[in-house]
């Protein structure tokens, strides 16, 4: 009977451990982390998901309805579809994908290519799509010569003025992962 009493405790201590080792996807304080992009070319991807990756955070990919051709996206054009967009900051490209369930993330880091020295406006449509109150919102971004996220941060913080927007980051397109992992674990 003593030994049966021993087996159990042994069981139920083995347990534990293995529920306080195993390894979880979450925040510190047990919220979820989301890695949101768009990227039209790849470069914001490779970092998202290197990002994602080095984090254990999920990752979403803001995929827009129509998807931008090379003439949609060349900015010496002023008629090109990526010009007429962004010279409307009410603009709202429909997106193609959706989260499950957004309520999960309380911190979401997201990233998108400087266009126009801003966020694209699909972005801005992902933005709008979601209730991000009470989350904190971490841009990042690459970009070809745009060294800061600041007017993306300040516009991000109009569309949605109840998430905590913090100071966004421009990453190169090689960025590292540690470096990704080290910039991260400021908010992790
Ligand atoms: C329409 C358009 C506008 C852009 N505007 C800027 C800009 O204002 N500043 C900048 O440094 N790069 C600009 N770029 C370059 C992109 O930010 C850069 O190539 C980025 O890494 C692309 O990311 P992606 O491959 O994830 O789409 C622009 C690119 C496009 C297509």
């Amino acid at each position: 009977m003593k030994k049966l009493l021993y087996i159990i405790i042994a069981i139920v201590a083995i347990v534990g451990v293995l529920a306080i080792l195993r390894p979880t996807k979450s925040h510190a304080s047990g919220d979820k982390v989301l890695v949101a992009y768009f990227s039209a070319t790849g470069n914001t991807r490779g970092v998202a998901e290197r990002l994602a990756n080095a984090t254990g955070a999920d990752l979403f990919e803001i995929v827009p309805e129509s998807l931008y051709t090379a003439d949609d996206l060349d900015w010496r054009n002023d008629k090109s579809r990526s010009s007429v967009e962004m010279g409307d900051k009410n603009s709202r490209p429909e997106i193609a994908s959706t989260i499950e369930n957004i309520d999960q993330y309380k911190i979401v880091f997201l990233g998108f290519p400087i266009w126009w020295g801003r966020e694209p406006s699909v972005v801005d449509t992902f933005l709008s799509a979601y209730d991000f109150s009470g989350k904190t919102i971490i841009p990042f971004a690459t970009s070809g010569s745009t060294p800061t996220t600041e007017q993306a941060d300040e516009n991000i913080r109009t569309i949605v003025p109840n998430a905590d927007v913090l100071t966004g980051k421009r990453f190169p397109s090689d960025v590292s992962a540690e470096e990704l992992k080290t910039w991260a674990g400021e908010w992790l």
